[in-house]
């Protein structure tokens, strides 16, 4: 099968602008060439001999390397669910960048770097206090917020259906959609917690690629740093940065939900954001888990209806403490056999929030990053859904300043992350899913400083 003109025209698009992001899928790849042959190394500039950027040494089309190491956990199946041995199920080479060169064709730096030839530092990152930033800051990150929520990604789109599926009924339709930078963000997030689709109402849940397990902490790192840059570019401000909250208040409100900032509740209905607020506005995707599974599809990127947050009615329920960091700090252990939600004395697993801070595991307990989410109630308190709140960016901003600090503070070695017998996803050369193009847990298991930002904080 061949490529057809309108795959070629798409083929196009995107040529001469360099890639901002990495994840899935970049849109000059979802052709039915491509997606035949399961080779996505595009050409880098206007020669179309220049596969990755071969000609200028930026890089290699490679077979894609993936993790065979065994799982633990209750996903038993075997080549049923396409996030296995991600991402060849879909391509089995891509461009392997050289040095400091990165991104799907390798017209991008590695996080840190800049500069064409990808051989300068980045002006510093500093990610700040949500309430020490100056009105103009403000303004930016929230300006930024909207204009990523209603502008189209340049480079990525979305897939809409079953991986069996993905041609469409005749083979030569690709099932995919354009996307905003900001619902692409939230898209990321649902495609690495949905279950796997075994047939009309069949879906089995037993996979998490992005918690329950040691991949929770580089998952969401880089799914920030994704944002991030893209913000970066939308802005044209290399240093943008995204600020954090921190939630460790030990209080029943939420300081963040103001109009000011992220929205207060609506009068006529506390679930809902105040018309104040540009929050009150936004729509919500990939809501809809039950019904995707009913129907055997994924995701599509259409609006589900507004953003809710509980904000009152809350029981006496209260935020975690600082002293609840400082325990949770205290764990040597980066993570503990099953490397699960049942793994006690975990840095990992307390933070994610299914232990006690102390690392004491109580099954009836929600701490640190969980509990957050469970106070904030509403369309973050549910994971496939939680990241079209976007409290839920400065909420895992904090969340990683404190994993940062963990690795600042006990230096771990590389084999404190487990190589086999984590729960699929986790496992430390698994490649994270469903970035693209592939990107280990192994190479985000460092101090954030090593990828070109810091935060303004400190924990000790
Ligand atoms: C990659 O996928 C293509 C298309 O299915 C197949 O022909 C090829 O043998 C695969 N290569 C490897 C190394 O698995
Ligand atoms: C984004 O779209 C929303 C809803 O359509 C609109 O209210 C808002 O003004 C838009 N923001 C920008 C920056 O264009
Ligand atoms: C698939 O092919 C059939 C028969 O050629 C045609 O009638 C139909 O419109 C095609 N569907 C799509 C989605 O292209
Ligand atoms: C996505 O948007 C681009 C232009 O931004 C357009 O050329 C392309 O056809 C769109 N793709 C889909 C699947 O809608
Ligand atoms: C770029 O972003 C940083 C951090 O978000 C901000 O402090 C700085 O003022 C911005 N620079 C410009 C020129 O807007
Ligand atoms: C997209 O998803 C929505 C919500 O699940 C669904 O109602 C709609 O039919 C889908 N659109 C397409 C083109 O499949
Ligand atoms: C942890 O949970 C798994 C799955 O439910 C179970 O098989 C395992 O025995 C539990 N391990 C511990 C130490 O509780
Ligand atoms: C929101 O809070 C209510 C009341 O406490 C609770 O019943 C409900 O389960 C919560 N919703 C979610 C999605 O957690």
């Amino acid at each position: 099968m061949g490529l057809l003109p309108w795959g070629l025209l798409l083929g196009c698009l995107g040529c001469g602008i360099l890639p901002a992001a990495w994840g899935q899928f970049p849109r000059v790849c979802m052709t039915v060439g491509s997606l035949v042959s399961k080779e996505c190394c595009p050409p880098l500039g206007g020669e179309p001999a220049n596969l990755c950027g071969s000609q200028e040494g930026r890089g290699q089309c490679t077979e894609v390397q993936a993790d065979t190491r065994p799982w633990s956990g209750r996903y038993a199946l075997r080549n049923q669910d396409d996030r296995e041995q991600w991402p060849r199920k879909f391509f089995n080479r891509t461009c392997r960048c050289t040095g400091n060169f990165a991104g799907y064709n390798c017209g991008d730096c590695k996080f840190g770097w800049t500069g064409s030839n990808c051989d300068r530092k980045k002006p510093p990152v500093v990610r700040k206090n949500i309430h020490s930033l100056t009105p103009q800051e403000r303004e930016q990150f929230l300006g930024a917020m909207d204009l990523a929520k209603n502008t189209t990604h340049p480079d990525y789109v979305i897939t809409t259906q079953h991986w069996l599926g993905l041609l469409g009924p005749n083979g030569t339709q690709p099932q995919i959609a354009n996307c905003s930078i900001y619902d692409y963000f939230v898209w990321l997030h649902y495609y690495s917690v949905r279950d796997t689709l075994l047939g009309p109402g069949r879906p089995y849940k037993a996979a998490d690629f992005s918690h329950r397990g040691p991949a929770f902490v580089t998952w969401h790192r880089y799914h920030l740093l994704l944002l991030e840059r893209d913000l970066q570019r939308l802005t044209g401000n290399e240093s943008f940065a995204l600020p954090y909250w921190n939630f460790a208040t030990g209080r029943n409100e939420c300081d963040v939900c103001t109009d000011q900032l992220f929205g207060a509740a609506r009068q006529d209905d506390p679930t809902l954001i105040s018309q104040n607020s540009r929050f009150s506005s936004w729509e919500i995707v990939c809501d809809s888990l039950d019904d995707y599974n009913r129907r055997v599809t994924l995701c599509n990127g259409t609006y589900e209806g507004l953003l809710r947050r509980n904000q009152v009615g809350r029981n006496n329920e209260k935020l975690p403490t600082l002293e609840d960091i400082r325990d949770c700090l205290s764990l040597v252990k980066f993570d503990n056999p099953p490397y699960f939600q049942n793994s006690s004395f975990s840095f990992r697993n307390a933070l994610e929030g299914f232990d006690k801070a102390d690392g004491t595991l109580d099954s009836r307990v929600m701490s640190l990053h969980n509990l957050v989410h469970s106070f904030l109630n509403g369309t973050n308190a549910l994971p496939h859904s939680a990241a079209n709140d976007p409290v839920f960016v400065v909420l895992h901003s904090f969340t990683d300043a404190i994993f940062d600090e963990w690795m600042k503070r006990f230096k771990p070695p590389i084999d404190a992350w487990p190589q086999e017998l984590a729960p699929i996803g986790h496992n430390r050369m698994y490649n994270m899913v469903p970035f693209f193009p592939p990107v280990t847990n192994e190479e985000l298991f460092l101090t954030a400083d090593q990828l070109g930002y810091s935060y303004t904080i400190d924990l000790t």
